[in-house]
C-alpha cells in the first residue's frame, strides 16, 4: 500500500484520519496511518498547546497532522460579547422552545455554559497555526477553502506541507494555484461541511484536473478496505476518513460518564446510511449531520433560517451541551456521513486499521483474479 504520499509522510498505510479527539488521532498514527487532529474546537490556544504536547509524547515518534478551519468567505469577527449581541431573540426563543418540547433539561447549576466554536474565525485559526508549528505536525490541513497565502508560506517555511478540502474541481484548482500541496477531494456523502458532488464522480474528476500538480486524497463515505481500494483505483494517493473514527473505543468526546458508549455513539451505532441530513444548523454552512429529533425540528416550516457562521454555532452551543448532558440518543447534534450505516460496533482504532488493510488486500486479490 505504498503511494507517493506514504513515502513523503513516512507512514505505513495511505490512511489519513481526521478526528477532533487527540486520543483517536494518536492511535491512528501509532497504527500506521496519519492521525490528523481537528483544532476548530480549541477556543483557547494554551489548551491546544497542551494537547499537542500530549500528541508529541503519545505517538511513538510517528507523524501526525493538524486541521484548521479558515473559510475562504471570512465569517464575521468579534469578541464573544459582540457576537452574542448579534443573535436575534426569536432564534434564541426557538431553541429554548425546541429543547423544552424535546424534553432536554437545563444545565445543572454548577455547569458552565459553552461559548460556541470560535475556531473558524481567522483570528483564532491563525493562533492554531502558530501553536501547531511549535510542535511537529507533518501536515496542516484546512477546511472550507485554501488558507491565506501567508499561512501557506508560514507552514512551508517550517517544512510542513499544506492540504485543503475540495468539494468541486474549481476549488481544487484554486487550492493548487494558491500553493496547496495536497487536495482532499471530499464528496457529498461525507460527514461535516460538504459539497454537492458524490465521491465516485468527484475523485477522478479532481485527479484528472490536477495531473501531477498535487496529490489527491479521497474523502467521503469510506469505512472499509474495499472502499480504500476503490479510492486508489480512482487515482487517489490515499483516503481521508472522518466519520468512521467516531465509533472507536478511543473516542470519548461528548461522553458525560466516560464509561461505555456515549449517547452520541449509541445514536450512531443504531443509524442507517439514510439517517443523515445536510443542513446549516450546526455551523451556519451546509454540513452533513446525524438525522435526529433535533434536526427534524429545524426542518419544520416554523423554524427560523439558520444564522451565518459563526453565529449559528454560538446560538446552539448551549443546546449541544444540554443534549450531551441529557444522554438521550434520539436527541443529539452530531456531524456524520452516510458511512454511519456501517458503523455498527465500538472497536479500538488498531482493530479498525487491521480490518481496513485486510479488506484492501482482499479487494485487490479479487480484482486481480477477474
Ligand atoms: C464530526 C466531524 C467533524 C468534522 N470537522 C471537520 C473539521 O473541523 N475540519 C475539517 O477539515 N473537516 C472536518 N470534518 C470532515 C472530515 O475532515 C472528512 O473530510 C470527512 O469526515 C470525510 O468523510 P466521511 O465522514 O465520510 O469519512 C468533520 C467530519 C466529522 C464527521
Amino acid at each position: 500500500m505504498k503511494t507517493d504520499l506514504t513515502t513523503k509522510f513516512g507512514i505505513e498505510y495511505p490512511i489519513y484520519g481526521f478526528t477532533p479527539s487527540e486520543h483517536v488521532a494518536a492511535a491512528i498514527s501509532r497504527a500506521g496511518g496519519l492521525g490528523v487532529l481537528g483544532c476548530v474546537r480549541f477556543n483557547d490556544p494554551e489548551e491546544l498547546d497542551a494537547v499537542l504536547t500530549w500528541m508529541d509524547e503519545n505517538t511513538d515518534g510517528k507523524p501526525y497532522g493538524v486541521d484548521i478551519v479558515m473559510p475562504a468567505k471570512i465569517p464575521t469577527e468579534g469578541s464573544q460579547v459582540d457576537l452574542d449581541s448579534m443573535i436575534p431573540p426569536e432564534h434564541r426563543a426557538f431553541v429554548d422552545r425546541t429543547l423544552a418540547d424535546l424534553g432536554v433539561p437545563p444545565l445543572g447549576d454548577d455547569a458552565e455554559s459553552a461559548s460556541g466554536v470560535l475556531g473558524w474565525l481567522h483570528s483564532v485559526a491563525r493562533s492554531h497555526v502558530d501553536v501547531a508549528l511549535k510542535h511537529r505536525p507533518a501536515l496542516i490541513a484546512n477546511a472550507l477553502g485554501s488558507p491565506p497565502r501567508d499561512v501557506i508560506d508560514q507552514a512551508h517555511a517550517h517544512g510542513v506541507p499544506v492540504a485543503a478540502l475540495a468539494g468541486a474541481v474549481d476549488h481544487a484548482k484554486r487550492h493548487v494555484a494558491n500553493g496547496v500541496d495536497v487536495v482532499i477531494a471530499q464528496g457529498y456523502e461525507a460527514g461535516g461541511h460538504t459539497g454537492e458532488i458524490a465521491s465516485m464522480v468527484l475523485v477522478p474528476e479532481i485527479v484528472d484536473a490536477l495531473g501531477d500538480s498535487a496529490a489527491v486524497l479521497a474523502a467521503g463515505g469510506i469505512g472499509s478496505g474495499r472502499q480504500v481500494a476503490a479510492a486508489l483505483a480512482l487515482g487517489a494517493s490515499g483516503v481521508w476518513m472522518g466519520s468512521y473514527w467516531l465509533t472507536t473505543a478511543e473516542y470519548k468526546l461528548g461522553s458525560a460518564s466516560g464509561d461505555g458508549p456515549s449517547s452520541v455513539q449509541r445514536a450512531l451505532l443504531g443509524a442507517t446510511s439514510a439517517d443523515t441530513v445536510r443542513s446549516r444548523i450546526y455551523s451556519g454552512k451546509p454540513a452533513r449531520l446525524l438525522k435526529t429529533k433535533w434536526t427534524d425540528a429545524w426542518s419544520r416550516p416554523e423554524a427560523p433560517d439558520p444564522l451565518p457562521m459563526p453565529l449559528q454555532n454560538i446560538l446552539v452551543s448551549e443546546a449541544h451541551q444540554r443534549m450531551s448532558a441529557a444522554e438521550n440518543p434520539d436527541v443529539v447534534a452530531m456531524p456524520v456521513g452516510q458511512i454511519v450505516g456501517r458503523m455498527n460496533e465500538i472497536r479500538p482504532v488498531a482493530e479498525v486499521m487491521v480490518e481496513l488493510v485486510e479488506g484492501f488486500d482482499q479487494a485487490v486479490a479479487r480484482l486481480g483474479s477477474l
